[in-house]
């Protein structure tokens, strides 16, 4: 799986409650010890203090949905300029939690969003730049709100109804499926030990 001069870009994705926040920090410092590089391990929306900032507004202020939909490319474009794009340029790791395709399935499945306008400001804010790999935490909607019901205060996202995180869950699954070469699928109803060693198993085959 690895390519000679290839970004080695890796993002997470999932429905709120799925499990990737459980295992992305285990899989950056997993990836770095055993392939022996650097790794940076960063979160979307966010990952700058531009973009915290912004993650606290679309989490919590209720706003318009291309407002939404623009917050989200614009941390994301910061992100690019801070952190993705330098760590790339000397040979490291990127390992985020979410990118683009959470705007397809948030925004776009979620919501509604136009596709079309989705990947207009993909173009523009990320031309050349896609996953090398995208782990997807793939979960029914109703297991996965059980589980952030009983862990934590809810933000705007996850305060949406089933349906919404259906519609979420559809898309996910439907860029998975289209994409097939990029996206590995996890079933995130599997325990954490059973995880951790598909995605042991993926580090392997990353830094063979
Ligand atoms: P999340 O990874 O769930 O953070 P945490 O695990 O700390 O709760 O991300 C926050 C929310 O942002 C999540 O509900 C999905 C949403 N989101 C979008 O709607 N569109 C996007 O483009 C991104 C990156 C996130």
């Amino acid at each position: 799986m690895k390519q000679a001069g290839h970004p080695r870009f890796v993002t997470f994705e999932g429905v709120d409650g799925a499990g990737k926040s459980t295992h992305v920090g285990w899989f950056a410092e997993m990836l770095a010890a055993r392939c022996g590089v650097e790794v940076i391990l960063t979160r979307e929306p966010g990952g700058t203090a531009l973009g915290e900032a912004l993650r606290s507004l679309v989490l919590h202020r209720p706003m318009h949905l291309e407002t939404e939909a623009l917050l989200m490319f614009a941390a994301r474009r910061e992100l690019l300029a801070e952190v993705i794009e330098p760590a790339l340029a000397r040979g490291a790791w990127v390992v985020s939690d979410r990118f683009s395709d959470a705007t397809v399935a948030y925004q776009g499945g979620g919501r509604g969003l136009a596709a079309t306008k989705i990947a207009v400001l993909r173009q523009w804010v990320h031309p050349l730049l896609e996953p090398t790999l995208t782990v997807l935490f793939d979960l029914a909607p109703e297991v996965a709100r059980r589980r952030i019901e009983t862990s934590r205060t809810r933000d705007r996202f996850e305060a949406e109804d089933e349906a919404f995180f259906v519609r979420v869950r559809d898309a996910y699954r439907a860029t998975a499926a289209e994409d097939d070469r990029r996206f590995l699928v996890i079933d995130g109803s599997r325990t954490v030990n059973e995880i951790r060693k598909r995605l042991e198993e993926i580090i392997a085959s990353l830094c063979c």
